[in-house]
């Protein structure tokens, strides 16, 4: 989740130290690419490259860069690799527009070609260039800056902030549409970013955009605009007050919860890139045509493989076989040939276990795609070809929105499979809004009235049995508890001797199943457990269930995706009322790369 930051000053002065503390700031969304970009008078100083900020910085002297105005960025890549042609800054043709991106233009292939028949010289792969053609376009129309920048806006789609800046000029402008931006306010100088850390040590006083804003930033003022028909809009701004970590929090308690709250927004970015991604067609033929298809991860990911099997399957007709990582050589090592297609899925990139998989699996010459959070990861690079899973860094031990994530590109996958209209999974971001705010209170209460036990099952069928599976994962890693994630008519093959009087079952109810969940209900409340299920709201739920956490009304197999938002709430409060830390579980890491 890339990073923006740029600079008004009052006065000619070194800005490169001022600029690579904002980006260092902004590290914590997860990056692979850094770059800086003053402008004096009508000079451009343009340095960048992949790697860290401070490798980056030293390596190309970012200290001794001068200017009135400054700009960073920091890239994850989403369109092009990580490399110093891809990262950003960018400039227009003719090198007097700089500018940078935070976000996805997914039409981003579409626009690179019109720019270059315009005649523009487009010199990387990276959307954020795109931001600054569609600005150059408009100027080579005759439109003052301002009005290029609204015009740009409209040919540019999907979800993205950026910030740009002309060379014979003595302002930035900024603008949002999805990605977050505030404006700070000092003396002698004014500031924009994708977020607060890198604007706190400057000033606390802020303006924070809205989607559809446009802002000119001076060095003694900033006037806002509303793209849609330029007016002005008058915001007075406020006063940060928090500290800094609690910013960094996003006002929440802790990263997990930030994190769940993020699925969302997260789930909107990942639908905009593989609606425009070139790779998808390639991926969905080559997983159409393939012998056998295999879905191989380990944890959280391993589940998300078990929840795209059963979409592939229910969906698309495709069988495919979802496999711990490590279970794949010795199971499957024999049979793999060059007709066998693997999808390998982890949020780091970087599990052992998965890697060594992919080894095993390559040499026996299968196609091996990869599905991956963080760009440039060693997964990333040594598949054939890999998706991104565009979350932003993940901080909290526990994965939630890489989970989800990868769920949505599996739907997204089976949909294209099954040549279904990808645009009705357009609704998934709204209904896990609504999800969480129904659920919020209730989850909360529940976690105090069943914390007291340490023994805890999660049932699902079907759909629900990889969510059942996944929320039983979260309780185990952040409330020490032991929670068993199974099938639910499994249960009454042994684990049901376990139950007695208030024992806690959590059902995650498809609305396909209703009819078993219904009986497994039963089977457990009739000895005294507590059954609690998690569903759309169902009368033959609430007649025989303990108590029903109701979702909002979808598909099957976005109910089963949104089932998943409850558990992760209820292993969030349990771990906290337990006076657990839940970012950073005892014995855990977040990337394990070891055997
Ligand atoms: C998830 O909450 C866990 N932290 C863990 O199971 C994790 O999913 C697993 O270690 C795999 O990690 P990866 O997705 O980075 O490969």
């Amino acid at each position: 989740m890339c990073g923006i930051f740029g600079i008004v000053t009052d006065k000619e002065q070194a800005l490169g130290a001022l600029l690579t503390e904002a980006a260092q700031r902004l590290t914590y969304r997860g990056y692979d690419s850094v770059g800086a970009a003053t402008i004096n008078g009508k000079t451009i100083d343009l340095r960048k490259d992949k790697g860290r900020v401070k490798d980056v910085a030293a390596r190309y002297n970012f200290a001794e860069m001068r200017g009135t105005r400054g700009i960073t960025q920091l890239r994850w890549a989403t369109f092009g690799e990580p490399s110093q042609v891809n990262s950003q800054p960018h400039l227009d043709s003719d090198g007097d527009l700089v500018g940078a991106h935070n976000g996805n233009v997914v039409n981003n292939v579409e626009l690179r070609q019109q720019f270059m028949a315009e005649g523009m010289t487009v010199r990387s792969m990276n959307d954020g260039e795109s931001c600054v053609h569609a600005v150059e376009r408009y100027v080579d129309r005759g439109y003052d800056l301002l009005e290029a920048i609204r015009r740009a806006y409209g040919d540019l789609q999907g979800d993205y902030s950026f910030v740009i800046g002309r060379a014979d000029d003595d302002k930035l402008y900024a603008i949002k549409k999805g990605s977050g931006l505030v404006v700070g306010i000092g003396e002698g100088f004014t500031c924009v970013s994708s977020d607060l850390p890198s604007i706190l040590p400057l000033t606390r006083t802020v303006v924070r955009l809205q989607d559809g804003e446009i802002i000119t930033l001076a060095a003694d003022r900033v006037e806002l605009h509303s793209v849609k028909d330029g007016a002005p809009i008058a915001r007075p701004p406020e006063l940060i007050t928090e500290t800094m970590e609690a910013v960094q929090k996003g006002g929440y308690a802790h990263f997990m919860l930030k994190e769940i709250h993020e699925q969302s927004q997260v789930a909107r970015e990942v639908l905009h890139m593989l609606d425009g991604s070139p790779d998808v067609a390639a991926v969905v033929e080559k997983m159409k045509n393939a012998r056998n298809l295999y879905f191989i991860g380990c944890g959280t990911s391993y589940h998300a493989c078990l929840a795209g099997a059963v979409y592939f399957a229910q969906l698309a007709g495709r069988a495919a076989i979802p496999v711990v990582a490590p279970q794949f050589m010795p199971q499957y090592g024999p049979t793999i040939n060059s007709q066998d297609v693997g999808l390998f899925v982890s949020q780091s990139g970087e599990t052992k276990d998965v890697l060594n998989a992919l080894e095993g699996a390559e040499a026996r010459g299968m196609a091996a795609y990869g599905l991956a959070n963080v760009i440039g990861s060693t997964l990333t690079r040594a598949t054939v070809c890999s998706l991104p899973l565009c979350c932003g860094y993940e901080i909290s031990v526990p994965a939630t929105k890489t989970f989800t994530n990868q769920v949505v590109t599996f739907l997204y996958l089976a949909y294209r499979l099954a040549g279904r209209d990808t645009a009705e999974l357009g609704r998934i971001p709204a209904l896990m809004d609504q999800t969480l705010a129904m659920v919020a209170d209730q989850v909360e209460k529940l976690a105090s009235e069943i914390n007291t036990w340490n023994d805890l099952y999660c049932l699902g069928y079907g759909a629900t049995y990889p969510i059942a599976l996944e929320g039983a994962l979260k309780l185990k890693e952040i409330t020490y508890a032991h929670c068993e994630g199974m099938l639910s008519t499994e249960f009454k093959h042994g684990p049901l001797s376990a139950v007695s009087q208030g024992f806690p079952i959590l059902f995650a109810a498809g609305p396909l199943d209703t009819p078993l969940i219904v009986s497994g209900l039963n089977e457990v409340t009739c000895r005294g457990a507590r059954a609690i299920a998690i569903g759309q709201d169902d009368p033959r739920l609430r007649a025989n269930a303990s108590e029903v956490i109701a979702i909002p009304g979808s598909t099957p197999e976005i109910a089963a995706l949104l089932a998943v938002l409850p558990l992760q709430l209820l292993s969030y409060h349990m771990s906290v009322l337990r006076g657990f830390d839940p970012d950073f579980p005892r014995n855990l890491s977040k990337t394990l790369t070891v055997d």
